[in-house]
């Protein structure tokens, strides 16, 4: 087998030695003319007068385009379930709905020209009152009809009110988390070709399909004429599930001018243009019996949303299978904000849930004196509590265990705030991860050639995560053949249609329909040479049939692929192979499907400037079969990072006078640098997930994330005595 090694990944070396070419970079298009996007100034009101003379007369400039001229374009369909499917108009009008909304698009020869005659557009606005102050606004809330993923605003069971007033030992806690944005390392970017009546749309995105057909309504063509290209991609953490106003833009310049348009948006427009995980206000209430068996759980969520574009995160939805309890509560309750949207960001949901429930069932912990890993190990269910279904596998507890004991559990200070070394408060934290596991449909073509070789075509991406790599896995198991025969081709219109990678979908639903492709060709293949008089298998038994290195061989007697191919299909063999949506498959109905994991950490706070130094941490999660475990081990600890930055740095602030973020760069929006991460490990349990698809495989992406800030924050806790609630927690908190 060679799904589940460590196989380096593929891509590796053209990536490495730049010759895997992204959106931005491609230079064989012919001499492209630069794209700037140029923001509204304000944050809430309307253009009033917009001038463009003097940049249209400034040197090389080839298009100013406004409200004034944009083309018409298709507009957002509501009745279209997805919002990265929908069209996405740009320039629709004078109004301006939130801070660096775009004013115009300016089109010159160079990068430097576009960006010169940007600083020469002069736009008059009348200023309108915005509503920029989430704490201002948050008692103006209303009750959304659904929240992300389709899932249902508000849940009950039992009757939380009497079963939390019964509870002995309670906590009930506000916990708030920051704006957070996706910054992945390549821009939001794109290059568009005309060609013909057609589109050539290079653009740097992680679902194909959806910006396909969201490119061809935003543009009102026929998507025939329309082709997505996006064979690499720098990174995308929700922020690329959707196109962009630079992708738009590119491609109504490009169509207009009859010349190659290339588009990218700064680092700085990222903080206004690609949307944001919301900010979210938590109340959790725990109420527990004294041996720590929960009774109630509710867990209330109050969020900004864009009043044009409503985005609900499923941040309560984390509680809803996380532990027993007979009477539980969640909801979700949006605050109407003049801000840019709201967004999927990675693990939208449980990143910012577990960081409020998991330092609430630390607090439950401290008020019960009891260990916050037996506490959790109390309140495993049996079944999913909501749903009332089985759990498909649910192996959180010997996450929780083996965790335990490869970190150190047992020296943990009992007593927060009683460890110190030198000028460090020493401290230990833990926390719990769930993450739900998600199957959309996908397909992917397996074709086999007459040399020997096959390759593997879909639409699906390769977001930085593996998806080569693995297809190469999964399809060499698939044929019986080294990955050096197999090649895969991703990421184009045209290709078989998938979801791409988002929502840690990609590898189990990719890598499911390709092993059923590979299924289908086996068994066509078999049908061939047993019906071939010219084959060594001809006329043997089908059962005991094995595919390796090449060959499929009956007993002693065996055949290349090569030769059975040429034979009977000289022009090549192909097959599909699909996976359903996950409301069409009975499995994900039958059964409660998800991913787990456990963090601890160990952290020192300076006792005199209370800095915060994480000082090694470790993950241990179970995700089903790991395709890969180099991969799947890089990204989980990429999660694990992204959790030290939600706990101790990350955060966007909002100027509530304007509406725009004054933290509009990496200097003042805060990530983790390697200094911030002195040890961490992320380890695999084995297993296979049989009633998540015929592979075994699950979500790994966005599992690392979930908790791990958590982890960290009762870490903080237990070294300083210190209860933040308020994310990040910088410093300044605990003085
Ligand atoms: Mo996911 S929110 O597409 O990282």
């Amino acid at each position: 087998m060679i799904t589940g090694r460590a196989l380096n990944r593929v891509d590796g070396p053209l990536k490495v030695t730049g010759r895997a070419t992204y959106a931005y970079e491609q230079w064989e298009a012919g001499q492209p003319l630069y794209g700037v996007v140029v923001g509204a100034t304000i944050g809430k009101g309307r253009i009033t007068r917009i001038d463009t003379a003097e940049a249209e007369r400034a040197p090389g400039v080839r298009m100013v385009m406004t409200h004034r001229n944009a083309p018409a374009q298709g507009p957002r369909d509501e009745s279209i379930q997805f919002e990265y499917w929908r069209a996405q108009p740009v320039l629709t009008g004078p109004e301006v709905h939130h801070h660096g909304e775009p004013v115009a698009f300016v089109v010159a020869t160079t990068f430097e020209e576009a960006r010169g005659a940007a600083g020469l557009i002069h736009v008059e606005y009348a200023e309108g009152r915005g509503r920029f102050d989430f704490a201002a606004h948050e008692t103006e809330a209303y009750v959304p009809k659904v929240v992300n993923a389709g899932l249902p605003a508000d849940t009950a069971v039992g009757d939380f009110a009497a079963g939390f007033a019964g509870a002995p030992v309670r906590v009930d806690q506000r916990y708030t988390t920051p704006y957070e944005f996706s910054m992945p390392m390549e821009p939001h970017a794109c290059l568009v070709e005309p060609r013909g009546e057609d589109l050539i749309v290079h653009v740097s995105c992680q679902i194909v399909d959806a910006a396909w057909t969201s490119v061809a309504a935003t543009l009102g063509m026929d998507p025939e004429r329309i082709h997505i290209v996006s064979p690499y991609v720098g990174g995308g953490f929700g922020s690329k599930l959707g196109v962009h106003a630079e992708t738009i833009l590119a491609a109504l310049a490009a169509r207009a001018l009859r010349r190659p348009v290339k588009a990218a948006l700064t680092r700085q427009q990222l903080f206004q243009l690609v949307g944001m995980r919301p900010t979210s206000s938590q109340r959790v209430r725990l109420g527990a019996g004294r041996d720590g068996r929960l009774a109630a759980i509710a867990h209330d969520v109050t969020m900004h949303t864009s009043p044009d574009v409503e985005y609900a995160e499923q941040t309560a939805a984390t509680s809803r299978s996380l532990y027993a309890a007979p009477h539980r509560a969640t909801s979700h309750r949006m605050v109407p904000l003049d801000l840019p949207r709201g967004a999927d960001v990675r693990a939208p949901g449980e990143a910012p849930g577990l960081l409020a429930v998991e330092s609430a069932m630390d607090e439950l912990a401290d008020a019960l004196g009891m260990d916050p890993v037996e506490l959790r190990i109390r309140n495993e269910p049996t079944v999913d509590p909501e749903r009332g279904v089985p759990y498909s596998e649910r192996h959180l507890v010997d996450c929780l265990r083996e965790g335990a004991r490869r970190f150190g559990w047992e020296r943990r200070p009992a007593t927060p705030a009683s460890v110190r070394e030198g000028r460090w408060l020493v401290g230990y934290g833990m926390a719990a991860a769930i993450r739900g596991h998600f199957q959309a449909p996908t397909a992917v073509r397996v074709r086999l050639e007459a040399d020997g070789t096959a390759v593997v075509r879909t639409d699906m991406t390769d977001i930085g995560t593996g998806t080569y790599t693995v297809l190469t896995q999964v399809a060499a198991d698939g044929l019986g053949l080294p990955p050096d025969r197999v090649r895969i081709e991703l990421g184009r219109s045209g290709y078989p249609r998938s979801w791409g990678s988002g929502g840690s979908w990609g590898a189990a639903n990719s890598g499911t329909a390709t092993d059923r492709a590979c299924a289908a060709l086996r068994s066509q293949l078999l049908d061939a040479a047993r019906s071939d008089p010219h084959s060594p298998l001809h006329g043997l038994p089908a059962a005991g049939a094995v595919f390796a290195d090449g060959h499929v061989r009956i007993g002693d007697a065996s055949e290349t692929l090569g030769a059975l191919v040429r034979r009977h299909h000289p022009e090549g063999l192909e097959a599909v192979g699909e996976t359903l949506f996950m409301a069409d498959d009975p499995n994900y109905a039958a059964y409660s499907i998800h991913t787990y994991g456990a963090h601890f950490a160990e952290v020192g706070v300076d006792a005199d400037t209370a800095e915060i130094r994480l000082r090694r941490m470790l993950g241990v999660f179970s995700v089903g079969r790991a395709l890969n475990p180099k991969t799947a081990r890089s990204q989980l600890i990429g999660g694990m990072i992204w959790g030290v930055g939600a706990a101790l740095e990350e955060e966007a602030v909002v100027d509530p006078r304007s509406g725009a973020f004054v933290t509009r760069d990496l200097a003042h929006y805060l990530l983790p640098a390697h200094a911030d991460v002195p040890d961490i490990d992320a380890v695999l349990l084995d297993g296979h997930d049989a009633r998540a698809n015929t592979l075994g495989a699950k979500g790994v992406g966005e599992l690392g994330i979930c908790g791990a800030g958590a982890a960290i924050a009762n870490a903080v806790h237990n070294a300083t005595g210190i209860r933040v609630r308020n994310f990040p927690i910088t410093l300044e908190k605990l003085l």
